[in-house]
């Protein structure tokens, strides 16, 4: 029992920043990530196709049509596999379609591989709902030579007949699939599978053997386990009222240890005039944080977005925005280095390119290299919208960011550098769909990189508490996440679309929502009575906690702490009770 509590104390003594590079995982060459691979002949259907028709292409072309203009055929390659050609394209839609009938309320995963006759393109799953509305539900790089993995989804607000078909910008060349599949799941089923994988990726079994100093068991001993931090970071947004709003701040702490300054580390707060720096407000959110033990991801640095430069920048002629955007790294970089878990270093630079106009095609790889060399232990972010939460983006969509993530990668100076995905996770109207949600954390997952959601948040509408847990769980429940910060907050701090608390710091429905998850992933109490062997065996969310052991007929309860980790699993925490 010794070791194990000696372990705890060092464990319980970390600091923001060793927890995060704890988590780290290591970046890999991208040659080597599974679904990102381009293979000389497809895998078969995934799910044997779901509800597609002849989707491995051994009958023909049973069950397709031309889509468009064009010709399709079904061809043999020399190891004798089939798939379908799209041959004689004018348009980037022509290809080969399947009508399906899609039921309301029901997830479908969406699969496929795909192959271009020359070139490299983006190829799009498309859905034809209801005979004219188009939905784009997947996206791929196809390549000439070998074949890659296209994965999305889409969920049915709707009971309708849906043409699927696929989209290539390059109609010159044939578009080539094979293995399409497309798989329905119900609410329920959907749900088991991230209790599923909840149970796998945040929690581990812990057993207790409760005995007398002799080692005889004690049956009936009461084992009450609290946990005291958790291990997943869950966090919300903060703003510059929790400087002056004594409740916002109680608010704040009871719930969580984890943060983003909503805007007050942008360059447009910290240098309204040029040459006039004032971090008055940064520095003294970052010390509340700091005297409340909450981490702070650093956001950020620059913005690629033209219209959020602070006035002055807009205009700068080009050497002397370089000159401008040398002191602004240096300057918040220095001021905050090392006190930060991370940095959104260019936020939204998929969308946007002012500074890549301005200053050249590698202006954001090379903001990143700065930035790691000035700070060298806070995880660099990358920080997009809509890759994750709307199907129809077709410019950050996740194949786009991981183009992205190599420019940075390829660059040199970021060697080494702790690079992270953040997904900004701003959910609009209507059901989320979670199917292309998990699609493309998986395809982002393979890279190897930490994912984290940065600035969750659920626009108003009838269901949007409910749209919020199904986000905030689906999150949780992808092992590649590595955390969660929301850009919700009370009515008192501002906030007024995503609300969590109203004007009296009571809970709105989200707000309900938040504290459940909270609850449900750690800490409320756990009680548990040891049976006739003294063995209690439990199942933890990944956290540290504080243990208390009782029995009705020994005065004296026992305290420990233990520490539960990913892979660390004590075979028994044995539990010896002084008489
Ligand atoms: C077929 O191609 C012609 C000529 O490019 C075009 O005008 C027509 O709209 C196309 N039809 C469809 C269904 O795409
Ligand atoms: C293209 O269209 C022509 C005319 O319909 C047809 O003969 C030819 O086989 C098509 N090409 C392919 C590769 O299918
Ligand atoms: C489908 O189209 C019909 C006729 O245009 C329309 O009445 C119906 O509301 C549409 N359904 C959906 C789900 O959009
Ligand atoms: C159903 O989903 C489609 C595609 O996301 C959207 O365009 C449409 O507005 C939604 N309809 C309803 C009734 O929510
Ligand atoms: C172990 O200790 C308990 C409490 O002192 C006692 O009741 C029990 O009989 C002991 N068992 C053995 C096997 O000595
Ligand atoms: C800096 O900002 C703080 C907070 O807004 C303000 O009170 C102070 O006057 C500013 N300092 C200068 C020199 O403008
Ligand atoms: C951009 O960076 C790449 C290396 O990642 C380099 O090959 C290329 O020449 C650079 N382009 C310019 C315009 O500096």
């Amino acid at each position: 029992m010794k070791v194990a509590l000696e372990l705890c104390n060092f464990l319980f003594t970390t600091s923001c920043l060793v927890l995060i590079s704890g988590l780290q995982l290591h970046s890999m060459p991208y040659d080597h990530f599974a679904t990102l691979e381009c293979l000389k002949e497809p895998r078969r259907a995934q799910y044997g196709g779901g509800i597609i028709v002849n989707p491995d292409f051994d009958h023909n072309t049973k069950g397709w049509s031309v889509y468009g203009n064009g010709t399709i055929k079904v061809r043999t390659s020399n190891d004798g596999n089939n798939f379908i050609v799209a041959s004689n394209r004018t348009q980037s839609l022509d290809s080969f379609s399947q009508k399906v009938q899609l039921k309301k309320g029901m997830m479908y995963t969406v699969s496929g591989w795909f192959q271009l006759s020359k070139g490299s393109d983006i190829v799009a799953a498309v859905f034809k709902i209801n005979g004219s509305e188009l939905v784009r539900g997947g996206y791929v790089i196809a390549n000439q030579g070998c074949w890659s993995f296209l994965k999305g989804g889409i969920v049915a607000n709707f009971s309708s007949s849906v043409e699927i078909f696929f989209e290539s910008d390059n109609p010159t060349a044939e578009l080539w699939a094979d293995s399409v599949s497309l798989k329905p799941f119900t609410i329920e089923q959907w749900r088991s599978h991230q209790d599923k994988n909840i149970e796998r990726v945040r929690k581990s079994k812990v057993r207790f053997q409760v005995t007398h100093l002799n080692e005889t068991a004690l049956e009936g001993a009461t084992v009450v386990i609290t946990q005291t931090k958790p291990n997943f970071p869950f966090g919300c947004a903060m703003n510059s009222h929790i400087l002056t709003n004594i409740e916002y701040q109680k608010w704040f702490v009871a719930r969580f240890k984890y943060t983003t300054f909503t805007n007050e580390m942008k360059w447009y707060s910290t240098e309204k005039i040029q040459g006039q720096e004032n971090y008055t407000i940064p520095d003294a959110m970052m010390k509340f944080a700091k005297e409340n033990g909450i981490c702070v991801r650093g956001h950020s640095i620059f913005w690629d977005d033209m219209k959020f430069q602070p006035q002055w920048v807009k205009s700068l002629p080009p050497n002397e925005l370089r000159e401008a955007a040398a002191k602004r790294m240096n300057s918040v970089v220095s001021r905050y280095n090392g006190q930060l878990i991370a940095w959104d270093v260019m936020n939204e630079n998929i969308h946007y390119h002012f500074y890549e106009d301005k200053i050249g095609v590698n202006a954001s790889a090379e903001y990143y290299s700065s930035a790691y060399h000035l700070d060298p232990k806070a995880t660099m972010f990358v920080n997009e919208y809509n890759t994750i939460e709307y199907s129809g983006e077709t410019i950050a969509s996740p194949v786009n960011y991981i183009r992205k993530l190599q420019e940075i990668q390829q660059f040199p100076g970021t060697a080494g550098m702790p690079l992270a995905i953040g997904l900004q996770g701003h959910f609009g109207r209507g059901v989320p769909n979670l199917a292309y949600m998990r699609s493309g954390l998986d395809l982002l997952g393979a890279t190897g990189l930490p994912i984290w959601l940065t600035e969750t948040s659920v626009e108003d509408q009838p269901n949007q508490a409910q749209y919020l847990e199904d986000i905030l769980r689906e999150s949780y429940s992808h092992p590649a996440v590595q955390g969660i910060i929301m850009f919700q907050g009370p009515a008192q701090a501002g906030f007024v679309y995503t609300l969590l608390a109203d004007a009296n710091f009571k809970n709105t429905p989200s707000g309900d929502v938040v504290d459940k998850l909270i609850n449900e992933w750690g800490t409320g109490p756990k009680t548990a009575i040891a049976d006739s062997r003294g063995i209690v065996d439990i199942s933890l969310h990944h956290g540290d906690y504080d243990v208390t052991v009782t029995h009705p007929l020994i005065q004296h309860s026992k305290k420990l702490k233990i520490s539960v980790r990913k892979g660390f699993s004590p075979d028994t925490m044995n539990v010896k009770m002084h008489t």
